[in-house]
């Protein structure tokens, strides 16, 4: 198998910038339950699979900590419960590790001594057959002995928060819808129609609605007098403020990325401002690439500062969809100082911060300036 140059290898050996893009994963909430030495045990997990069809068979992973692995190993048999919508408060419950978590729960045993819970949507007795070890977790590969399923709609993980299976899709939705105007793939000043987004963003009603209506408070789509959705225009103004969110952003957490990240995370920040740096100055670069890997860039020192709310709020603003609507079709390689990435990743992993402050402050300044020359360049709007 070819390996990776470290030039080649992603960044995303980074465990928050790993947590936050696999919480897009969404996934189902299961209980894994099993009987050991005279106890029951469970834990709440999202990490299942289904493995073979002949013979039937699934994979759970589980934390070498978990108390549940711990007593899987020694039983040898589990059980899968897969919760439905209205089982959000048995998944907190069993995410713990105190208390005794069956306490109320209105459990039945079948063919296994592993409880069952009778309210969810399906469950699997299982037989461990293999374990194998990925990191800190076991992973469990067993032949389904059993399998019991009833109508309902499943409870669901995403980003961090339980919800119902609508939501989810919903979500991704209004995710696809957002990315289609901040890239310009929906023409401004043309209306939205709801039809021909439900086709193209493979949707239906609600989550076309649900979408548009997001985007809306969010200021991206605007409903006019004749109650068609539109592409909010962007103003110079707009756009000013956007960048000054993104500098208040990264110049607070300055000082906090300094005093915690590792020379190694340092080390990683600044290869990937040198790949932003060289995408906009290589050969033939163009605005598609540059602007994707100057937002990874961006997206790699906020994900340094630990903090999901921070990482959501900066990927929010959108700054990246401002440079696709204000540069495209302008000569704009002589104009974005692509030496500020590495600029920027150097004083931080020299552990300056008054000098990345001051580059930081720099940049905002001269890329608000080149944003209102492109935006009244092209008549006050794009
Ligand atoms: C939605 C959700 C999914 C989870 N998925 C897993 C998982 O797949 N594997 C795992 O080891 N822990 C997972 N956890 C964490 C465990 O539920 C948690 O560590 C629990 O306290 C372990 O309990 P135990 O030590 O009693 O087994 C998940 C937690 C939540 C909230």
């Amino acid at each position: 198998m070819p390996t990776m140059t470290e030039e080649q290898r992603p960044d995303f050996a980074d465990q928050t910038v790993f947590r936050d893009a696999i919480s897009r994963f969404a996934t189902g909430v299961t209980i894994i339950t099993t009987h050991a030495d005279g106890h029951d045990f469970g834990t709440t997990a999202s990490a299942i699979s289904s493995l073979s069809m002949d013979p039937p068979m699934l994979l759970i992973c589980l934390n070498r900590s978990s108390s549940t692995q711990a007593a899987i190993r020694e039983a040898g048999f589990f059980a899968v419960n897969v919760l439905a919508d209205e089982q959000a408060d048995l998944a907190s419950a069993f995410a713990t590790k105190s208390g005794d978590k069956f306490a109320g729960v209105e459990i039945i045993r079948e063919q296994t001594s592993s409880p069952l819970i009778s309210k969810a949507l399906a469950y699997f007795e299982c037989r461990v057959t293999e374990l194998a070890t990925g990191g800190t977790h076991t992973v469990f590969l067993a032949e389904v002995q059993n399998a019991v399923a009833r109508e309902g709609s499943p409870l669901t993980y995403f980003r961090g928060k339980f919800g119902r299976f609508e939501n989810a899709l919903q979500e991704q939705t209004y995710a696809k819808l957002r990315e289609l105007i901040l890239t310009r793939e929906l023409p401004l000043g043309k209306e939205l129609e709801v039809d021909a987004l439900m086709s193209r963003l493979d949707a239906d009603r609600a989550q076309a609605y649900y979408a548009l209506t997001k985007l809306t408070a969010e200021g991206l789509v605007q409903r006019d007098s004749d109650d068609a959705y539109r592409i909010t225009p962007l103003s110079a103004q707009n756009a000013r403020e956007a960048l000054d969110a993104r500098g208040a952003v990264e110049l607070s957490i300055v000082e906090h990325v300094i005093n915690t990240a590792s020379d190694e995370q340092l080390a990683r920040l600044l290869r990937s401002a040198e790949r932003a740096a060289r995408s906009g100055t290589g050969v033939a670069p163009t605005l598609d690439a540059f602007v994707a890997s100057a937002r990874e860039y961006h997206e790699a020192f906020v994900a340094l500062s630990g903090n999901a709310y921070l990482i959501d709020f900066h990927r929010r603003i959108g700054v990246h969809g401002i440079w696709l609507r204000a540069l495209e079709g302008t000569d704009w390689e002589p104009t974005i100082d692509a030496a500020r990435f590495t600029d920027v990743a150097a004083a931080l992993a020299d552990r300056d911060a008054d000098r990345a402050k001051a580059r930081i402050q720099q940049v905002i300044d001269h890329l608000k300036t080149m944003a209102t020359a492109a935006i009244d360049g092209a008549g006050g709007s794009l």
